[in-house]
């Protein structure tokens, strides 16, 4: 595992304060196991979850589909703590520590689901084929993740401070629809989600707590006067964020399994 890599699951291995911090990452989690159950899905389908965290979308989908043996799955170990405690002891649910560009896994999931993990990835496209591949024909890899424009406030406050943002460079909407995994149809929706914190220092210090506080890799050394200027700036302008979440479908080719198939 890379020293980047290594420092964002130490980042989310501290984030004890997740679950008060992470409003908007509660939503998405239930707006995509909704997207989820919208669809065709296989009976009692095999699940894997990716990036699991504390669980919010364990749970969402848990309640949304009727699933059937699932695994979840955490690059950070003290995540999936929090998710064993928040979902507590059910039968055919397992959990593993495992990095979702190097799945431990085999492949014959009907679905494979993640909320917000993504935008972590050192490499999108080739994380998202690897997953693709884990799937029955017929089943589904849904997915949300950060595009292009999300936190453009905090950047353009930044600019203003002549300070180089940190925010790592999330992919625009064009370069997600032009991906393309084998023997998959993909579908790519784009929705700006806004949350407004009491000023900047707010802001920084929900970042903090639910561990998403990892600079980009290769991010230049900032400035405590820099930085300062920044969140002047980004106070003055509303200390508002968007975050620009982009939900990838992808349908691996074939007929999901059968309530009749073993
Ligand atoms: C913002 S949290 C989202 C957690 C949860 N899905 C939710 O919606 O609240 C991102 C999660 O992705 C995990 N993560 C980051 N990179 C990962 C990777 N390469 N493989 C697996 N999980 C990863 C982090 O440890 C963290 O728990």
């Amino acid at each position: 595992m890379t020293a980047w890599k290594q420092a964002v699951a130490r980042a989310f291995d501290r984030a004890d304060e997740y679950d008060g911090a992470a409003r908007i990452q509660a939503m998405v989690a239930d707006g995509l196991a909704v997207a989820i159950a919208a669809e065709p899905l296989a009976p009692s389908p095999h699940v894997l979850e990716i990036g699991c965290g504390t669980g919010f979308l364990t749970q969402a989908l848990r309640s949304r589909v009727s699933v059937g043996p699932m695994l979840a799955s955490d690059i950070a170990a003290a995540m999936i703590a929090r998710c064993r405690t928040r979902i507590g002891e059910v039968p055919d649910l397992h959990f593993a520590v495992m990095d979702a560009e190097r799945p431990a896994a085999t492949a014959g999931f009907d679905l494979i689901a993640s909320s917000l993990a993504a935008q972590w990835f050192a490499h999108l496209p080739g994380a998202l084929a690897g997953l693709a591949a884990l799937l029955r024909p017929g089943g589904l890899l849904a997915v949300t993740t950060l595009a292009a424009g999300t936190f453009r406030e905090w950047d353009a406050a930044q600019d203003k401070a002549g300070r180089v943002s940190a925010t790592p460079a999330y992919p625009t909407i064009e370069t997600l629809r032009s991906m393309r995994f084998e023997n998959c149809r993909t579908e790519i929706r784009l929705e700006d989600v806004r949350e407004t914190h009491a000023d900047g220092a707010a802001f920084l210090r929900a970042l903090r707590a639910i561990g998403a506080d990892t600079p980009a890799e290769l991010a230049a050394p900032r400035s405590a006067g820099q930085l300062r200027r920044a969140l002047r700036a980004f106070d003055a302008q509303g200390a508002s964020v968007t975050y620009a979440v982009a939900t990838c479908l992808i349908r691996r080719a074939g007929e999901p399994k059968s309530a009749r198939q073993p």
